[in-house]
């Protein structure tokens, strides 16, 4: 085994079961003291309990490992500070930190409420800020850190009856991009999986023999490896039935139109050229995005 997580604490997230379980427990093999967080609700993120929780800490310190349990929820700002002071009291530092938990609230956009919104929002994005902004300064001080989101196709392409679950999903990579660039002076490196996975979450939403080959432990590896030492920065990284590959947002190469004749018409005229791809670019921030603007404007 290469790759250790010895001395390293990790907190995981809606880790009583499905993909956070599955992480924690391959955390914790590898070495690492593992706080498993649940809520344990159910999938629309209703009637908590800490025995979800409870459970995965059994099947590590059976194992030999080091675990502790948290039933907070991540949405609830008191509850993710307990989770990170029981964590420090217990094991004194936060090496790891991956954003799991999640809930669905699906409907079609004329139907969905503010509330199933808000509910969504709460858990994956906004818990994400609470969860992350609580290990900031830990890792900061330390020097260290490895964050990982989660993400969904949902959010990074789009999925009919989830227009909460997908603009979460997306929020977390906007964050992930910006901790990224704040991170970096205090090697904290901040990555996204984008994992498809046979959970209680897609159970009935998949043919069974899909559900099957989209085992949860095909996207271990990927998560694992992100929360590494020699872990990347800033990449999504999807994962399915064993197979990898990661997902970048991108700008075209474009095309910088005469600014004395520029109305809408001009736009209209030149839309192929605007859209054409073959000089994507991959900005490492906004600001090297709007110096490509003012050097291809100014040197037309
Ligand atoms: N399964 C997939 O195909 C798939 C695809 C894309 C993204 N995801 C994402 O992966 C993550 C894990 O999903 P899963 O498929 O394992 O589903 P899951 O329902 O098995 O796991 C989610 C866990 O989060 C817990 N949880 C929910 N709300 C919580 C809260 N407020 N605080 C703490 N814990 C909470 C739940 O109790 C549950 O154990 C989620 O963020 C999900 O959106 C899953």
């Amino acid at each position: 085994m290469a790759i250790r997580f010895d001395d390293r604490v990790a907190i995981v997230t809606g880790a009583g079961g499905g993909l956070g379980r599955a992480y924690a427990l391959e955390l914790a093999r590898r070495g690492a003291k593992v706080v498993v967080n649940d809520f344990g609700g159910s999938v629309r993120g209703e009637d908590g309990s800490s025995e979800a929780a409870n459970r995965v800490v059994n099947e590590i310190t059976a194992a030999g490992g080091h675990a502790q349990a948290n039933g907070d929820s991540v949405s609830d700002a008191d509850g993710v500070a307990r989770l990170v002071a029981e964590t420090m009291d217990r094991f004194g530092r936060v090496d790891v930190l991956v954003n799991n938990a999640g809930i669905l609230r699906d409907k079609t956009f004329a139907k969905m409420t503010m509330e199933d919104v808000r509910a969504v929002l709460d858990v994956h994005l906004l818990g994400s800020f609470l969860t992350t902004k609580a290990v900031w300064p830990i890792m900061q001080e330390r020097g260290y850190g490895r964050i990982v989101m989660t993400s969904s196709g949902s959010g990074l392409f789009g999925n009919f009856g989830q227009a909460n679950y997908a603009a979460a999903k997306l929020g977390v990579v906007g964050l992930m991009n910006t901790l990224e660039l704040e991170g970096a002076k205090f090697d904290i490196r901040c990555n996204t999986i984008a994992p498809a996975a046979g959970t209680r979450m897609t159970d009935g939403l998949m043919p069974p023999e899909m559900f099957e080959a989209f085992d949860p432990k095909y996207v271990v590896p990927g998560v694992i490896f992100l929360a590494s030492e020699g872990a990347p920065t800033g990449v999504v990284l999807c994962a399915a039935a064993g197979v990898f590959a990661t997902a970048r947002i991108v700008q075209t190469g474009g095309v910088a139109l005469d600014t004395a004749t520029l109305d809408a018409d001009a736009v209209a005229a030149h839309w192929p050229a605007i859209t054409e791809e073959t000089q994507s670019i991959d900005y490492d921030s906004v600001g090297r995005q709007s110096l490509y603007f003012y050097e291809k404007a100014t040197s037309r």
